[in-house]
């Protein structure tokens, strides 16, 4: 399974993509917009610490506005993946820029019917927003599983990300339905190492070994 940040925080990104743990990034506009920094700036530094993938999302609402505005972001570098929202224009946007080989993360899924659109389209990755299902009641990780066995009928070169990632749960959810890449905010990321009895564990051998070698 593949991990991705889903922060525009480089610091952040630098802490985990240091234990080597990163496969990649995922920004959205509201993430950029809590930096407060200039949104290329930030996504270039990105690209320089990790080697991998890393989303960027148009703002725009018309196919060819978001295509000219995923073109120029395309541009920043190689790694760069367009986010496009799911909607009509952003499935024919999809399917554009699939066609001049640049990259999409489909992005606001949040139905087995969205996810096959987004495929079709052409989208190189589908984002299911697991957490916001959840917020309104309903149970994110479902759509995962659908979207899994959808996928798996077919060959679509496509790969789901699990996003609106809000508990360790959720990343263990994913891995267990064999979705291809969870994109972890880096809160729950530290969440994820946590275990009450592995810290007893430490303090108890510490405790023993000083008791007959000192410290
Ligand atoms: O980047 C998309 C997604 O991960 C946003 O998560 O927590 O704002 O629902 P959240």
């Amino acid at each position: 399974m593949k991990f991705f940040l889903d922060t525009a925080n480089v610091e952040k990104i630098r802490e985990f993509a240091e234990m080597g743990i990163v496969d990649g990034v995922t920004t959205n506009p509201s993430l950029i917009a809590k930096e407060g920094r200039n949104f290329e700036e930030v996504i270039k530094e990105i690209t320089q610490i990790v080697d991998g993938p890393i989303s960027a999302e148009v703002t725009k609402d018309t196919a060819n506005e978001m295509v000219s505005e995923a073109e120029s972001l395309a541009s920043i570098h190689d790694n760069i993946v367009i986010k496009i929202p799911m909607t009509k224009e952003g499935i024919k946007a999809t399917n554009m820029l699939a066609k001049k080989g640049i990259k999409v993360n489909m992005t606001l899924v949040f139905s087995p019917a969205q996810a096959l659109l987004a495929a079709k389209a052409g989208a190189r990755y589908i984002s299911p927003f697991v957490g916001r299902l959840d917020d309104i009641s309903h149970i994110g990780t479902e759509l995962l599983i659908s979207i899994r066995e959808i996928l798996d009928n077919y060959d679509f070169e496509c790969e789901i990300i699990a996003a609106s990632i809000r508990n360790p749960l959720h990343v263990v959810e994913a891995a267990r339905i064999g979705v291809d890449i969870a994109t972890i905010p880096p809160a729950v990321m530290e969440q994820l190492f946590k275990h009450p009895l592995t810290d007893i564990g430490i303090e108890r051998f510490k405790k023993d070994w000083e008791s007959v070698f000192g410290k």
